[in-house]
């Protein structure tokens, strides 16, 4: 089996060399698999490409790919084409070149795409798996791109841990039935768009747990610098095209929701004026939109897993407690902004609960609990 591993560098000068001499004592202890470097350095202005170049004349198979700054996301791409076509390797480990990730990890990825499957993620969120020295800055960042926005707005459910870079891909069926040439990450958001589409051919998914340490050398080149936005933004855009992509159910829902919320203000008002107390006129409005998201999601939205018969009842009933929760949602979450800010903030906090909480909340009540859309996770 030739393994192409891929090592994307910027300024690695401090770790690259023991990367390989690393990569090139596991190929020594295990001879049955044929292993082949890929170095893609966006010119390191700290000289990375010139030890890399050196070392090729030395026992390791390596490949120097030399191009211009563009970012994370363009030169894995560059790499995994450059493993697919120039090398034809049967697998391919994409890695860090930071020691993040322990190469010696390795074997344990090739060991589950011998058994079967097709991609195998190194995970930090499956039990075993963890994160040694976060900061908070660091833990809100991954939270927010891994849980909130791959997760539950791209909806990718293969595996827990979207954000990592080390991984185990088969190539033949598998990898080579991906568009890569089509692929524009410049940045992060690679590493989600890449498990989407590995996802959308037959590929079998497996996580395997494993430690992601600190840095020893070098500082880290994603974080709170001048690429920042772009590459946030990227993975929102990315997240949201791939929502799109996916069924396009995320829209659906979310065009329900409005259709709900005229239908509560167009009832409620009609039965204001025809001399109903608002109180009550506001209840049955808000019920019978309740009543008509349930049925348009039921039959539209979540199409797919329509809930029929006997458990419409019990569902509804469920969907109503759902319901409940996102009023709670925006009641706490006006109380609180109004105790702060006063009272004339309720509407700007009325709005951000429910943008930043109840739609996601919802969204993932009804994939998780109400319609049950998940696939049953493998583990390892
Ligand atoms: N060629 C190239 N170009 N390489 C880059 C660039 C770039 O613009 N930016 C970063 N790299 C390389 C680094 O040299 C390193 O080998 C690897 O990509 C990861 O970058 P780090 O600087 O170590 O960032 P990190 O520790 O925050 O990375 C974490 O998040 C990434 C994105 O989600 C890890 O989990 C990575 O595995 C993950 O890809
Ligand atoms: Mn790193």
């Amino acid at each position: 089996m030739k393994i192409a591993h891929i090592i994307p560098t910027f300024n690695e000068r401090d770790n690259i060399k023991e990367m390989l001499d690393v990569l090139y004592d596991l190929s020594r202890k295990y001879p049955q698999w044929e292993n082949i470097v890929i170095v893609v350095d966006d010119q390191s202005p700290d000289g990375t490409a010139e030890i890399v170049r050196k070392y090729t004349k030395d026992r390791l198979k390596v490949h120097l790919l030399s191009k211009k700054k563009e970012g994370l996301g363009r030169a894995l791409i560059l790499g995994y084409e450059f493993a697919v076509k120039k090398v034809k390797a049967d697998l391919v480990i994409p890695n860090d070149a930071d020691f993040q990730w322990d190469p010696r990890d390795y074997p344990k990825l090739v060991k589950k795409i011998e058994e079967g499957y097709d991609v195998a993620v190194a995970s930090r969120h499956i039990p075993g798996g963890k994160v040694v020295g976060w900061n908070w800055f660091r833990k809100l960042n991954h939270e927010v791109s891994n849980s909130l926005l791959a997760w539950v707005l791209a909806g990718v459910h293969e595996v827990k841990d979207h954000a990592g870079n080390f991984k185990a891909i088969r190539v033949k069926g598998i990898l080579d039935k991906v568009p890569l040439a089509k692929m524009k990450n410049a940045g992060f958001s690679f590493q989600l768009h890449i498990l989407y589409e590995l996802s959308k051919t037959t590929a079998k998914f497996i996580e395997v747990p494993v430690v992601f340490r600190e840095r020893k050398f070098g500082q880290s080149k994603i974080g709170f610098n001048r690429y920042y936005l772009r590459d946030i933004l990227e993975y929102i855009k990315s997240s949201l095209l791939i929502r799109y992509d996916r069924s396009q159910r995320f829209f659906k829902y979310g065009l329900v929701g409005l259709i709900g919320l005229a239908v509560q203000t167009l009832l409620s008002k009609i039965l204001i004026i025809s001399g109903m107390a608002p109180a009550v006129a506001v209840s049955i409005g808000a019920e019978s939109a309740i009543i008509t998201n349930y049925l348009l999601n039921n039959y539209w939205t979540f199409k797919s897993h329509v809930i029929e018969g006997g458990d419409m009842l019990k569902k509804f009933l469920q969907f109503n407690a759902a319901s409940i929760g996102a009023v709670l949602i925006q009641g706490a979450v006006v109380w609180a902004g109004t105790g702060i800010f006063g009272e004339s903030s309720w509407f700007i906090f009325m709005i951000l609960s429910i943008v930043f909480l109840v739609i996601p909340y919802s969204y993932f009540v009804y994939n998780r609990f109400i319609w049950k859309t998940h696939q049953q996770k493998l583990y390892a």
